[in-house]
């Protein structure tokens, strides 16, 4: 079995490295905060690396799953980031949602020492990092792809090499489009037949088998309604996500007019002290108090 190294043991990357350990790939963590890999190998086993670098040292593949491209930069980079660690032939595999910019940056970091990347992002959330049915985007060559497919197959229902090195930052970039304008719709809806005074479970019931149905009409209706926002994807990290797709937008030449404008709502959000809270508290904006 190829053996691993997973940095970044967050909401993602702790559930991701369990599901690679539990197969039977030889797993070696970092991560910054040591309690929490002290608690990973724990639970599962495997062993801990003192830095990004030691973690990597004799692994076929290295993942990473942080927060942004700096972030990225600081446990790939210097003596102690997994390159030094790596070998030839060997493949570095970023989960972090980052730019396309950075993915082909890596690529030819890795490249210089005989290394393969994959700019691999994910969605599905936290609970799909939990149950290992994440949606996986990727970028990089069909070689690099063709070593790890197997492997982050424990943890994703669907793993696609979309083109070459950041296809995969750009493939997530078109899935946050696409959740922006969604969720403010949602959350209108929802709203709408609130103060209509529906029975908005008949509601739901009656509409997600039709033309409106989605992930989020369907997981997260029924705590948008009850104004429950302490779990999934956070609104700090949206921003994060959409600061990206507006640098790659304005790259293009391209506007994204109701991107920028529910943008400006989760703005309102962080100001309002949910930072933190899942990216359905948008329908806080519309709420009646
Ligand atoms: N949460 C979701 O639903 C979701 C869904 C899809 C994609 N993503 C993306 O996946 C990535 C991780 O998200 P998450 O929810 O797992 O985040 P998280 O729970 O905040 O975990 C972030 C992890 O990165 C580590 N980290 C951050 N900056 C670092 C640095 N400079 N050096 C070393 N380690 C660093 C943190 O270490 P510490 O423990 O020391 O803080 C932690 O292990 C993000 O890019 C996010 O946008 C998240």
């Amino acid at each position: 079995m190829p053996t691993c190294a997973f940095i970044g043991l967050g909401v993602m990357g702790y559930p991701m490295a369990g599901y690679l350990q539990n197969a039977g790939n030889q797993t070696t963590v970092y991560n910054r905060t040591i309690s929490k890999a002290e608690k990973w190998v724990e639970a599962y086993g495997g062993s801990l690396g003192a830095t990004p670098c030691e973690a990597a040292q004799d692994a076929d593949v290295v993942m990473l799953c942080v927060g942004n491209d700096d972030d990225v930069r600081s446990v790939v980079y210097g003596e102690s980031g997994v390159l030094e660690g790596m070998s030839s032939g060997s493949v570095l595999v970023d989960h972090t949602t980052a730019s396309a910019f950075l993915a082909k940056e890596l690529e030819g970091a890795c490249a210089e020492k005989g290394v393969g990347f994959v700019d691999a992002p994910i969605s599905g959330g936290q609970a799909g990092a939990e149950s290992g049915q994440l949606s996986v985007m990727c970028g990089g060559s069909q070689e690099a792809f063709a070593k790890i497919e197997p492997i982050i197959d424990v943890y994703s229902k669907i793993s696609i090499l979309v083109g070459p090195s950041g296809h995969g930052q750009l493939t997530k970039m078109v899935n946050q489009v696409c959740i922006g304008g969604l969720l403010q719709g949602l959350s209108e809806a929802l709203e709408f037949a609130k103060r209509s005074n529906l029975d908005t479970e008949k509601v739901l019931e009656a509409i997600s088998q039709g033309a409106s149905a989605s992930w989020y009409l369907s997981n997260r209706s029924e705590t948008m309604l009850a104004g429950e926002f302490d779990h999934g994807f956070a609104v700090d990290w949206m921003r994060k996500d959409f600061g990206i797709v507006f640098e790659e937008a304005e790259r293009i030449g391209f506007n994204l007019p109701v991107t920028v404008m529910v943008d400006g709502f989760f703005a309102e959000l962080q100001e309002k002290g949910h930072s933190r809270s899942d990216v359905s508290s948008l329908i806080e904006l519309l709420t009646e108090k």
